[in-house]
């Protein structure tokens, strides 16, 4: 079993696409084991996306995670971190697969509906930052 860190992002939930993005999950057999909508804070996406730090698209990427409510999930399953993954596309919606949740719904660089931790290590660490220890 393993653990990872899905955010539903703020364009997603603006579009009203909660509950298609989270069947897509429970369809491969994903369980959702904690759950939370919030606005996040600049704190928190700072730590959250730390390895983007200084990076050309930072600033604005942080002022869109923080334009409106996000849905912060812990998901666990078999192979959890690498199906997440699969199930949300490449970053670029124009590189996502269709069938993939970025390649169906993606319109946006910045704005591209999901976050999944990219390793067990990365979902550690960013379950610490949302859900505490
Ligand atoms: P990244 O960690 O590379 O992608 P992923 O979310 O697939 O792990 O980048 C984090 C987020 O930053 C990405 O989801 C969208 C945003 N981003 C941009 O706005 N512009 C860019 O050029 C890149 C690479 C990412
Ligand atoms: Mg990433």
């Amino acid at each position: 079993m393993e653990k990872t860190l899905v955010i539903i992002k703020p364009d997603a939930v603006k579009r009203g696409l909660i509950g298609e993005i989270i069947k897509r999950y429970e369809a491969k057999q994903l369980t959702i084991t904690k759950m939370m909508m919030l606005t996040p804070s600049r704190d928190t996406l700072v730590k959250h996306y730390a390895e983007h730090e200084g990076k050309s698209f930072f600033e604005n990427l942080l002022a869109f995670m923080m334009s409106g409510d996000v849905v912060v999930m812990t998901i666990t399953g078999p192979n959890a971190v690498a199906q997440v993954r699969k199930i949300n596309g490449a970053t670029k919606f124009l590189d996502a697969e269709m069938g993939t949740i970025r390649g169906d719904y993606g319109v946006d660089i910045t704005a591209n509906l999901v976050h999944g931790a990219d390793s067990t290590d990365s979902a550690k660490k960013e379950i610490d930052i949302w859900f505490g220890l």
